[in-house]
């Protein structure tokens, strides 16, 4: 039996995911532990160069590590951050005083035309019911001149684990929903679509790649890093257990000769208001 691709911006599912930062945590800390290659806050600084004195919004902040990290590094010009879970804004402003978070959808920015010199997207594009929509309230809140810049995971991201998911699924197929998350993300919003939906919204857009890796010493951690997922959290407690057996299979196969590398590609579409 094959199932749909879980939308990944089914406003339900995305509301269980985020209402607190735990899941995202876990891949964040994923990242920051495994992740080998050039580095993915360094390319974002780099490609939006800025020097401190933009009036900057990130919208789907998430706890918020982006502005914050802006604020403690000086940058003078007003940062905020918007998202549309509550339990994420209330992380981000416990953890980042100096930043001002708000609680709203991308599609209805509390804030006047031509508010802001910056407005970045970062990993969140495919959650928004909208992408269109989204996209016309973010060039209405930017100044004329004003730079966007959305990050969002290649189509193709991480092969290698998505493959051994796929594989694990021929073993049991307990672990279908989650073989199809893959094509979920990619189909709301990937360099297949986003660069003529930016195209359409600001009249130009310009795509770029960053190719790294994540290096895992061992399965665990990996297995960590799928039960974050939103199609793992919606299984029943058998299906957890029989596909965690069906992966931890594979995965053996992966790390006989020890560490196992997995590449990313990440996709950043940027355009000017
Ligand atoms: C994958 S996290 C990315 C967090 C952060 N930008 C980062 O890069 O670490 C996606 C975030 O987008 C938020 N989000 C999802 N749909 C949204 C929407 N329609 N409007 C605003 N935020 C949304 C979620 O609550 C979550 O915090």
């Amino acid at each position: 039996m094959t199932t749909n691709p879980p939308a990944a911006n089914d406003p339900a599912q995305v509301a269980r995911q985020y209402a607190t930062d735990q899941h995202l945590q876990t891949r964040i800390e994923t990242q920051r532990r495994y992740s080998v290659g050039k580095e993915l806050e360094a390319e974002i600084d780099a490609a939006l160069a800025l020097d401190g004195s933009e009036t900057l919004l990130d919208v789907g902040t998430g706890p918020g590590h982006f502005p914050g990290r802006l604020y403690a590094a000086g940058h003078q010009g007003r940062v905020v951050g918007a998202d549309l879970s509550g339990g994420m804004v209330e992380k981000a402003q416990s953890s980042f005083a100096g930043v001002k978070f708000v609680q709203a959808g991308a599609d209805a920015l509390p804030f006047a035309d031509a508010s802001f010199d910056v407005l970045t997207a970062r990993h969140m594009l495919y959650h928004v019911p909208s992408v269109p929509a989204a996209l016309e309230e973010f060039r209405r809140v930017l100044k004329p001149g004003g730079r966007f810049l959305a990050v969002t995971n290649a189509a193709r991201y991480m092969p290698e684990l998505w493959d051994v998911v796929a594989e694990a699924n021929e073993l049991d197929s307990a672990l279908n929903a989650l073989a199809v998350t893959r094509s979920g993300v990619a189909a709301a919003f990937s360099e297949a679509n986003g660069e003529a939906w930016v195209q359409e919204a600001f009249g130009n857009a310009q795509l770029s790649f960053l190719d790294n890796a994540l290096v895992f010493p061992a399965p665990e951690p990996v297995l960590a890093y799928l039960e974050s997922h939103s199609a793992w959290l919606a299984l029943g407690e058998a299906e957890q257990t029989r596909g965690r057996a069906a992966l931890k299979t594979v995965l053996q196969s992966r790390f006989q000769n020890g560490p196992w590398t997995v590449s990313k590609r990440t996709v950043f579409i940027s355009a000017v208001r």
